[in-house]
């Protein structure tokens, strides 16, 4: 979605903004624009597409200047254009948004009927000319901000300048994200951590309804009614390397690289092998709250949504919770019952995602209980959860969540047995046997991925024009074909389907001929023989076979046109190892077809509108 970043120091603020929104591309956008403070006013330059393309209109013209804001735009009101890219001017201000204004087209009318002309599509322009419309009556920046802000619904996350007061830039949020960053001389602003990293790791994180004011030496928080705040930074602990590709060719393949550590990471100091039990307070969940849970509800969207079919499974075989998963976006407004004794917890890498902050909230106000599993530190689903409980995946770049997931993947398997433990309703023994395999993972897919990556780069030549591909799976592996699915799909535009294994007669079977690639994940657990029967039926439709196998199964693989081995693990813990695959046949066969992995058409990293 769209990015912003903001910068006012005695630095040349277009450097800094461009490199900002490079760091912020990631999120998805199709144009892009600063507007920086010169002698004469405020200068914006714009460009359609990718970010060289702004980079080049930004040298012809040279903008020099210390303070300034930038905008990366994923279109949702008007084509993507240069007329339509931020920065906004109307007067003396220059706006750049990220959200939806709802009340758009009732205020464009307004306005247009007090003679205000309006050039663009966009929802943004209505804000900086109701801005405009406050300053003209005579207020000063701040207070014509929030007096525009009052006449808006919606999401929003706004920067803005103002030739009145050149050495300003002011923001305010509601729903959308935004940072405050803060070093010495100067302070700055994004819609992201990762945009600031390389400037500063104190950061602030804005709160819904609050308006900063940010000038060279701090910045000033108060809410929208004026009542100031009082907020200290906090010190992120991410680092601007971890950031960087590293000499990879894209994030995506660094982050698929980058998985023995984001979980290793993400265990440390939580599983207690000699007691047999994880240890997390961060669940927020006494001893007899864990008893007396009636039901667990998984919230999330996409790839996070993958990660809690999984942990479903997980609660509920081990901890004897009934839990159900539930797509945000679904859940939302259709009068879910949930209430009092339902634990609710919200899955998502960004923890921002409006539709599971939404739902999330929705639950709250009914009595549940929630509980974050979210990879960025202070976002908006932890900040209103009653605990979290965080992944440490360090920052994912990649559109397409893979090191995310797989940390995902791990806390929810720590929860089910934090909960089992506490429950009952697992023995010492069995735990101890999990929670050994589960801390041997990181080592297990280190030590094959490289291995993988081979087999599968020499394979994808054979079956990347196909324009199907059928990822089949049972149990544990259902999941993990959903997200293989998700993964070719997203990056290199094939189509693709997840099932059940045990599905495919119901239906997908009548898709298959001897052009449509099956994956079939067949580890060997307790699904196995069943799995095999299914995967002897698609062969029998002359589909092309690609088995994931357990290592040195050579009566499966004997059945495949190809196929890749993973390290044999307790069976509970196989989604670690199946998924990896998947991720890497994702990524070799867009690297393949030559799509842009990074940042897949269309898709955004983080969703910040319904
Ligand atoms: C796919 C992907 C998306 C996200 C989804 C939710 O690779 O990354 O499907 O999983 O947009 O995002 P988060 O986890 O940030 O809530």
């Amino acid at each position: 979605m769209c990015g912003i970043v903001g910068y006012v120091g005695d630095e040349q603020a277009a450097p800094i903004l461009l490199d900002g929104l490079r760091r912020l591309e990631y999120r998805g956008y199709d144009s892009a624009g600063v507007a920086v403070h010169e002698e004469g006013g405020i200068e914006i330059v714009r460009a359609v597409g990718k970010l060289r393309n702004l980079e080049t209109a930004l040298s012809e013209r040279g903008l020099r200047g210390t303070v300034g804001i930038g905008h990366t735009r994923w279109a949702t009101h008007g084509r993507p254009s240069e007329v339509n890219a931020h920065p906004h001017i109307a007067g003396p201000v220059a706006v750049v948004h990220n959200g939806i204004i709802e009340n758009h087209l009732e205020l464009r009318a307004e306005l247009e009927a007090g003679g205000f002309t309006i050039a663009s599509d966009t929802d943004t322009e209505i804000v900086s000319h109701l801005i405009h419309r406050e300053i003209i009556a005579g207020h000063d920046m701040v207070t014509s901000i929030r007096r525009a802000l009052d006449q808006v619904d919606g999401a929003y996350a706004i920067a803005v300048v103002s030739e009145n007061e050149p050495r300003k830039v002011v923001v305010a949020k509601s729903s959308s994200p935004l940072v405050l960053g803060v070093s010495r001389g100067a302070t700055y602003c994004a819609s992201d951590i990762p945009a600031l990293l390389p400037y500063t790791n104190e950061m602030v994180f804005l709160e819904d309804g609050e308006v900063a004011v940010l000038e060279p030496d701090g910045f000033a928080i108060s809410t929208l009614e004026g009542t100031p705040v009082s907020r200290r930074p906090r010190k992120i602990s991410w680092s601007p390397v971890m950031a960087e590709k590293a000499g990879f060719k894209h994030f995506m393949l660094k982050e698929i690289f980058e998985q023995p550590r984001a979980l290793e990471d993400t265990l440390r100091g939580r599983l207690d092998r000699e007691g047999a039990d994880v240890v997390t307070a961060e669940v927020g969940l006494s001893e007899d709250d864990a008893k007396a849970i009636r039901r667990v509800i998984l919230l999330a969207c996409g790839t996070s949504h993958h990660a809690t079919i999984a942990g479903r499974y997980w609660l509920e075989e081990f901890a004897q919770v009934p839990t159900i998963t539930e797509l945000a976006s679904e859940f939302r407004g259709r009068d879910a019952v949930v209430g009092e004794g339902d634990l609710v917890v919200a899955v998502s890498q960004s923890g921002e995602t409006i539709d599971t902050l939404m739902a999330a909230k929705e639950a709250k106000a009914r009595g549940a209980k929630i509980l974050a599993i979210a990879n960025v530190n202070g976002s908006a689903i932890p900040r209103m959860a009653d605990a979290s409980f965080y992944t440490h995946a360090g920052p994912e770049i990649g559109v397409a969540s893979t090191k995310c997931f797989m940390a995902q993947l791990a806390n929810l398997l720590m929860l089910s047995i934090w909960l089992a433990r506490r429950r009952g309703t697992m023995s010492e023994g069995e735990a101890g046997e999990l929670i050994e395999g589960l801390a041997r993972i990181p080592h297990l897919i280190d030590e094959n991925l490289k291995a993988t990556h081979e087999t599968i780069s020499e394979m994808v030549g054979e079956f990347s024009s196909a324009r199907d591909v059928l990822f089949l799976g049972r149990g544990l592996s259902y999941p993990m074909a959903l997200e293989g699915a998700l993964k070719l799909k997203e990056i290199s535009y094939v189509h693709a389907e997840g099932y059940a294994a045990g599905e495919m007669k119901h239906g997908p079977i009548a898709l298959l001929d001897s052009e449509v690639p099956v994956i079939v994940l067949a580890p060997q657990d307790r699904h196995y023989e069943r799995v095999c029967s299914n995967l002897q039926e698609a062969r029998a439709r002359e589909a092309k076979i690609i088995g994931v196998t357990s290592a040195g199964d050579a009566q499966t693989q004997a059945l495949c046109d190809a196929y890749v081995e993973v390290a044999p693990t307790h069976e509970a813990l196989s989604p670690f190892v199946t998924v990896v695959p998947l991720q890497l046949y994702a990524y070799c066969v867009a690297d393949y077809k030559g799509t842009d992995v990074d940042q897949p058409r269309n898709l955004a990293k983080t969703v910040t509108v319904e």
